[in-house]
This record gives C-alpha cells, structure tokens and sequence, in this order.
C-alpha cells in the first residue's frame, strides 16, 4: 500500500441553509479543498451522504456532484453507513490512492437536514436502526440512546448532571469554530435547565440537526505536497456491530469502536497515550463516555470521570470535540466523519487558533453509523 497524504482541506459552515441545495453544499467544500490542494482535477470522486435519498428526494450523488464540481466524466459514487457515511467515504478514497488504483481523490460529506420538518427527520435517521426489531416498536435514535444511557447509569451508578462537562467542553470549543453550528458557551446550570428529550436524554445531551459539507482531497504521499505541514494516514479501519442493540452480549460496550480503534492503532503503531486530539462522535453525551472507553482511554463505567476531572479539555490528557464536536459544531449526519477529519487535520496542522492542542503529532477521528453497529475510526499523522 501507498502513503496517503491530505493536501486540501474544505468545509461549509454548519447552519440552516435553506438557501443553498445539496449539490451546492457540496460543491463548495469540494471545491475549497480543491483549490487549497492546487488540483482542478481528480481521479475519482467519493461522496458521503445518508439521508439525500428520503430527505431530499436526490440520490446519485456521484453523478451530481462530478459533474456541478466540473468533473464530467470521473469515476463517482455516493457511499451511505448512516451517521459514519462520510468518514466510510474517506476510507474508500484513501484505499483507491493507497492502492494505486488513482493519484488523486477528493471525498466530500454532504446532508441536508433542515429543510425537513423534525418529525420527517427523526423517522428518517430511525432507518439506520433494525426497522423490525427496534423501530416498528416506536423507537427513535434518541430513544435508542436513552435507553443505552439509563442501563449505563444503573449499571455504573452515573447521575444525568455527570454527563454535563462532555457538552460544556464541546460547546466551550465551538465558541471559536467559524464554521460550527452553535457558538455559544453553556454552563452546568443551563445544562440541568434543558428541557428533557427523551429521559434521561436532555437537549444538552443531544446533538443537533443541520446542513453542512467537508471535503478533503487525498494524493499520493509521494508526488504532492502543497501545504506546509504534510498530513498522512496512519491509520484506516471499519468494523461492524448487530445492528439492533438487543442482540449485543454487552450493549454497554461498543465493540466495533474497539476492534477498528485497536487495528488502527496497530497501523500506526501507536497506542492511546500518543493521540494528541480525538474527535470522536459525540452524538449523545453516553456516546462520548463509551467512545472513550472503547478507544482505551478510560476503564468500563468510567468514561464521565475523564470529563469531570478536565482531561478532555484543551490542556488535559486527551482532548476531544476541540472543534466543537457533534454537540455544538454540529451533526448534519452524513457529512460528518468529514467535519472530523478536516478538523484533525486544522489541529496537526497547527491551524487551530484559539483551540489548537498542545500535542499534535497524531490524531484520531472516529465516526460512528447506528447506535454502535458501523464505526469507522482513521488516525492521522503529521510528518514534517
Ligand atoms: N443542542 C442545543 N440547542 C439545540 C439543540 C441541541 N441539540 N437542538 C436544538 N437546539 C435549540 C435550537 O437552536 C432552538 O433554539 P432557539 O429557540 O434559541 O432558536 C431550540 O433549541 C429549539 O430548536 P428545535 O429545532 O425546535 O429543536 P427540536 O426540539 O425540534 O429538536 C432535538 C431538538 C434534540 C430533538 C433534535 O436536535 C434532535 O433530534 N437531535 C438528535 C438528532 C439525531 O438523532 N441525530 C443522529 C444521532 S446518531
């Protein structure tokens, strides 16, 4: 396999833009990362996406954003893991370049959520979960998710305030993320004022909808490097979950986030005390707590400790959601594992302003498709 370096970066701000369409989302942060690169021109286009089909009436993707972009004629195709469709479209676009198949890809996640009214979006996102043993029950994401979370605070003895700090640091972070969708800082006050979701799911746990689009475009490490600091892949891996929570032995373990972290460090040959930044998918505050634990850096049942105690901050042993994570940067779903890597690549490249961390050496990204059923995690790596 070949070396593969990041040498364009591009993304939209994550907001309501009801005056803007799904190609031009799209094409926008592609053409960003494209003209940062310095290519007008690509071997192959891969584009996340998991809701266009239902929310938005478009599929082919492919097609239409080849060919808005200007490049008629290039291969293309929209690749759909429900919320970790964008970064399962990174892994697809860095293979085809390490492989050798081609020189040069561009991989944009784009979705368009608010156009839609919430009750449409809420039964479009349930598509992702096992539609005859879960949602013809009446269960939505949240209440997926509410339903892991209470189990974890029985079995662990958590209250719902000892998730706070998982949304306060993300929040805190977007504050100075141009692009995020929130930017406002939140306290442990307002967090036990929100109103209750889906118990013991609050508004504060939760990450909001939105529509936004990230791209990068990947080369060969060897022929390309347009940017000053050089951002390779160090590490690539996707692995499957039951899709309905019910058939896991531990529910309260994410076993996919796991196996593709430990194959993924075992690429890098790096281990979890070398992560210098981890965006991880904090859809719900619980997701946060057991991607922590999964990724290795907290024992079962401890993950809010890490959050109570400050080490997920800036300065602390692992930062997380340094961009504002999906609680306040946003998760316009498809599009997201994109924000993720864009963002892991602003931090090693030093670019990260008022939230830059102080080690950055490498990065993880890690982007999760169901309630724990599809989990895709890369780690990147600067090199010079
Ligand atoms: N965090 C903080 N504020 C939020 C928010 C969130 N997650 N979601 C909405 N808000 C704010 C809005 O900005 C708005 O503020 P304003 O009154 O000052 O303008 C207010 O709350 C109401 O917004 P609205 O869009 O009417 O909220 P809603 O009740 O329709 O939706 C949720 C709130 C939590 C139900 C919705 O965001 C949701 O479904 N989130 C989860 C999405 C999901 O499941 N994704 C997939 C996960 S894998």
């Amino acid at each position: 396999m070949r070396e593969v370096a990041i040498i364009g970066i591009g993304q939209t701000i994550i907001s309501e833009h009801w005056d803007k369409s799904l190609r031009e989302l799209a094409g926008e942060a592609a053409l960003a990362a494209m003209a940062e690169a310095q290519v007008t021109h690509v071997d192959s286009v891969y584009v996340g996406n998991m809701l266009s089909d239902i929310s938005n009436l478009q599929a082919h993707l492919g097609s239409m954003v080849a060919d808005w972009i200007g490049q008629r004629f290039t291969d293309a195709v929209k690749i759909e893991s429900a919320c970790s469709s964008g970064s399962a479209a990174f892994r697809a676009g860095y293979l085809a370049v390490a492989s050798g198949d081609v020189d040069i890809a561009l991989v944009v996640g784009v979705e368009k959520m608010t156009d839609s009214p919430g009750s449409e979006i809420t039964s479009a996102l349930a598509t992702a979960a096992d539609a005859d043993w879960e949602v013809d029950h009446g269960l939505s994401f949240v209440a997926l998710n509410a339903l892991i979370m209470k189990r974890y605070m029985y079995e662990y003895g958590w209250k719902g305030i000892d998730f706070a700090e998982f949304a306060i640091n993300a929040h805190a972070n977007a504050v100075h993320n141009p692009n995020a969708r929130f930017r406002k800082p939140i306290t442990e006050n307002s967090f036990i004022k929100s109103p209750m979701i889906c118990d013991p799911i609050n508004l504060m746990d939760a990450s909001p909808v939105g529509d936004g689009a990230a791209a990068v475009i990947l080369a060969n490490a060897d022929i390309l490097t347009p940017n000053s600091a050089k951002i390779v892949v160090a590490g690539s891996s996707a692995a499957t979950d039951t899709i309905a929570i019910h058939n896991r032995k531990a529910p309260l373990w994410l076993t996919a986030a796991e196996k593709s972290t430990q194959k993924a460090y075992a690429q890098a040959g790096i281990g979890p005390d070398d992560i210098g930044v981890f965006e991880y998918h904090d859809a719900f505050t619980i997701m946060a707590a057991l991607s922590l634990e999964a990724g290795g850096f907290a024992e079962p049942g401890k993950g809010p400790m890490l959050a109570k105690e400050g080490e997920i901050k800036l300065g602390g042993r692992i930062p997380v959601a340094t961009r504002g994570g999906l609680k306040a940067r946003g998760h316009p779903v498809g599009a997201t594992g994109m924000y993720q890597i864009v963002e892991v690549v602003q931090q090693l490249r030093g670019e990260a302003g008022e939230t830059q961390v102080p080690r950055y050496d490498f990065g993880m990204a890690q982007n999760i498709g169901g309630s724990g059923s599809n989990i895709v995690t890369h780690i990147l790596k600067r090199i010079q």
